[in-house]
């Protein structure tokens, strides 16, 4: 290691644990800051903690996680080579009959959290960034990007290659024929940003 990066991102989560720069801290259990090899080259965000990762604090460790799990062992990505994080550390949720029901984050918790996101990206330097769904999308590519027009094309963020596919909770909303499409897809995806992450 040449770099003191492991500790610098330590500290920063260290930091992250105690934020509070939007509301969602008032409904969170835990902080789920970013993790993985804090040397990827390819970084993966998706929109924010759901219900499993805010209690267990790690990112894609839900439904969700399990199916991207499954797309990265079938793409050759080994998941501890990756760097995973989110738009928001914090689960972006809405009280409702007495329970917390998930929601996309709002721009302004986007906002507040970016400082979080800032801090990671700058830290990890990944070469390749894969926006997981339409929402990571639409703040770090272009703010009407389209899914279905613009997954796997590849675009530039200050000097890092960065493309989207579909988020991995959307295969689990399908059956059938559709499943494997989206999930083929989704497959093919990380394929691509591996092999860009690795040129
Ligand atoms: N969905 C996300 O966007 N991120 C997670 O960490 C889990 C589910």
């Amino acid at each position: 290691m040449t770099d003191n990066r492991v500790q610098e991102l330590a500290q920063t989560r260290d930091q992250a644990l105690g934020c509070q720069r939007c509301g969602l801290w008032r409904t969170r259990q835990h902080v789920v800051f970013g993790e993985g090899n804090p040397y990827a080259t390819l970084l993966l965000i998706g929109e924010g903690p759901g219900a499993t990762e805010d209690a267990r604090g790690r990112p894609f460790v839900g439904q969700a996680g399990k199916l991207l799990d499954r797309a990265l062992a079938d793409a050759g990505l080994p998941r501890g080579d990756l760097w995973l994080t989110n738009l928001v550390r914090s689960r972006p949720c809405t009280l409702q009959n007495g329970g917390l029901r998930n929601r996309a984050p709002l721009a302004g918790e986007v906002a507040a959290c970016r400082v979080w996101r800032d801090a990671e990206f700058d830290l990890v330097a990944p070469r390749v960034i894969l926006c997981l769904g339409s929402v990571p999308a639409s703040y770090l590519i272009h703010k009407d990007f389209r899914l279905n027009a613009e997954r796997s094309q590849v675009f530039e963020l200050e000097g890092t290659k960065c493309l989207a596919t579909y988020h991995p909770s959307y295969p689990l909303r399908l059956a059938g024929e559709d499943y494997g499409r989206v999930f083929g897809a989704l497959v093919a995806d990380l394929k691509l940003a591996g092999a860009l992450a690795s040129e």
